[in-house]
Parts: structure tokens; C-alpha cells; sequence
């Protein structure tokens, strides 16, 4: 079996998602992580997808980072456009050679009609897009923002918040759907954490409950449209056990909340 690492570097493109699969292990394999291409169409069925029965016509993804993600929601026709907002800040995460290895990938992909990268703050973008989005994807991006050890709501960020919900309510089409993955605050290896029992190189305290950002967004003309636990991969069978508040209390850290513009 060949190293999908190596397909990148030894032969000439074959197809976009060997490509991506090749991207995908490369950054895993410097970065440590347990993630491939399975994992991540995994994660993309449950983020991209639109509340109305068809693929969304142009995404906005806040924060796109490596982008794997969003590349493959468009080779995957989850999405047809999509402009990826990141100012890639290494210490949340993403680099230079982030942005450069994305730029690349799009290219190797065939993408470039289809997304674009814009190097900048989400504020900048707002400020200046004339876009309209019917999907905006927010996934492990907030907490980044809105950095606190505090609630949010008691936090001087809450405003914040609500004033970015507000920009990104300006740019969503009337069937947008807007969807936020984030880690959750509280749980039972939250508190485990918390007391010293349990170590983890996620730092809960400054991760908020799904329902704060939910507060934030409903000031600012959104409505909820559902909270769901993300099961992780490794359990996907037991997602109908997982689904439930034992789920969220126990093995899933991360929640997916999906809003729409109030009517
Ligand atoms: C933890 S990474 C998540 C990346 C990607 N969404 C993912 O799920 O892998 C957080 C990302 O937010 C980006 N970010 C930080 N501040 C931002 C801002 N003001 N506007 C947009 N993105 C920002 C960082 O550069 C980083 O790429």
C-alpha cells in the first residue's frame, strides 16, 4: 500500500480526492494527528450540510484554517462556492504555510473558480464583502475570538459577539443556515479536568456552552434551529447512545448548533 503522504510528491495528480487525501496526511503526519480522509468527510457531512434539502450555493467559512474541510465539501458538491476567511494566526493554529498549502491545494484540485482564500479578519471581511451567504460555517473558531476564562455572558466579549452575529446576519441570504462547532465548557472530563484528575491539551476553561453563543446570535436577529452533540468518528456506531445528553455529558466534547435568521 503507498503512503498517501507521498502521492503528493511522486506523481502527477490523478484525481482531486487522491490530492486532498494526500494533503490530509501529510499535515497529520507533522502535526501528530489521528485524522484522513474517512474522518473528514465525516466531519463535513454534519457541518456543510444546509437546512433546506440541497447542497448551499455559496459558504462563507469563518476562520477556514488548512481548508480540508471546505475543500472537500466542494469536490463533494456540498457546496458550489466558497470563500474561506482566515488571517492565519499561528498561535490558534494556522500558519503561513497553512495559507500557502491551501492556495496549492485549490490549484491541485481544479478549485479555483470555486473558492476563495481571503487572508484577513472576519470584521474586515464583513466590512467590505458584498456577498451573500446561504451557509456559514463556524467551526472551532469562536473561542479563538472571543478568548475568556469567563462565562461569555458575563464577559466584556458578549457585546462582541452580538455584534459580529449582527455582520454575519447582514451577509446570510433569508435561508441561510449558520452552524457552529465548538467545544463544550461543561462535562464529565471538563470537571475532571478542572479538579487536576484528568490532563487534556484542550483547555476547557476558556471553551463556552453552546447555549452562550445561542444568547449572543438571538440578540442579533438569528434563531435556533438545533444543538446536536458531535459523536466522534471512533463512535459513530453508538450515535444514536451519543446523541442524547449522556452523550454530551460523557464522550463528545464538541456540540453542533445550527441557527437561521429569525423570521
Ligand atoms: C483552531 S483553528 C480552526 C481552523 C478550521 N476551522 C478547522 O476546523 O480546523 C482557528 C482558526 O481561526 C482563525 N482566526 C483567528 N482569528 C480570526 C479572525 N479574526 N477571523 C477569522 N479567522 C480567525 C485562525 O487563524 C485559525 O486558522
Amino acid at each position: 500500500m503507498t503512503n498517501p503522504a507521498m502521492a503528493i510528491q511522486s506523481s502527477p495528480i490523478a484525481n482531486p480526492e487522491a490530492v486532498l487525501e494526500a494533503c490530509i496526511a501529510k499535515r497529520a503526519l507533522r502535526r501528530q494527528l489521528r485524522v484522513d480522509l474517512p474522518r473528514t468527510r465525516y466531519a463535513v457531512r454534519r457541518i456543510f450540510s444546509t437546512l433546506k434539502d440541497s447542497p448551499a450555493e455559496h459558504a462563507l467559512v469563518v476562520g477556514v484554517g488548512h481548508g480540508h474541510d471546505a475543500v472537500m465539501a466542494l469536490l463533494d458538491d456540498q457546496v458550489r462556492l466558497l470563500d474561506g476567511v482566515d488571517p492565519y494566526i499561528s498561535d490558534d493554529g494556522n500558519d503561513d504555510d497553512d495559507f500557502n498549502e491551501l492556495l496549492s491545494l485549490i490549484e491541485a484540485t481544479g478549485l479555483q473558480r470555486r473558492m476563495f482564500v481571503h487572508r484577513t479578519t472576519i470584521d474586515e471581511h464583513l466590512s467590505a464583502t458584498t456577498q451573500h451567504y446561504d451557509l456559514i460555517v463556524i467551526n472551532d473558531v469562536l473561542h479563538h475570538l472571543f478568548l475568556t476564562r469567563s462565562r461569555l455572558e458575563s464577559s466584556q466579549l458578549f457585546e462582541r459577539a452580538v455584534h459580529l452575529a449582527a455582520a454575519l446576519r447582514k451577509v446570510a441570504s433569508d435561508d441561510c443556515t449558520l452552524t457552529i462547532c465548538d467545544v463544550e465548557r461543561h462535562g464529565m472530563r471538563q470537571l475532571l479536568y478542572r479538579m487536576g484528575l484528568m490532563r487534556s491539551w484542550v483547555d476547557f476553561s476558556t471553551k463556552q456552552h453552546w447555549g452562550s453563543w445561542v444568547r449572543a446570535f438571538k440578540e442579533s436577529g438569528w434563531q435556533l434551529h438545533s444543538k446536536r452533540n458531535y459523536v466522534p468518528f471512533a463512535l459513530r456506531t453508538l450515535e444514536p447512545l451519543l446523541s442524547t445528553p449522556l452523550g454530551s455529558f460523557t464522550a463528545c466534547e464538541r456540540y453542533i448548533v445550527r441557527m437561521r435568521p429569525a423570521r
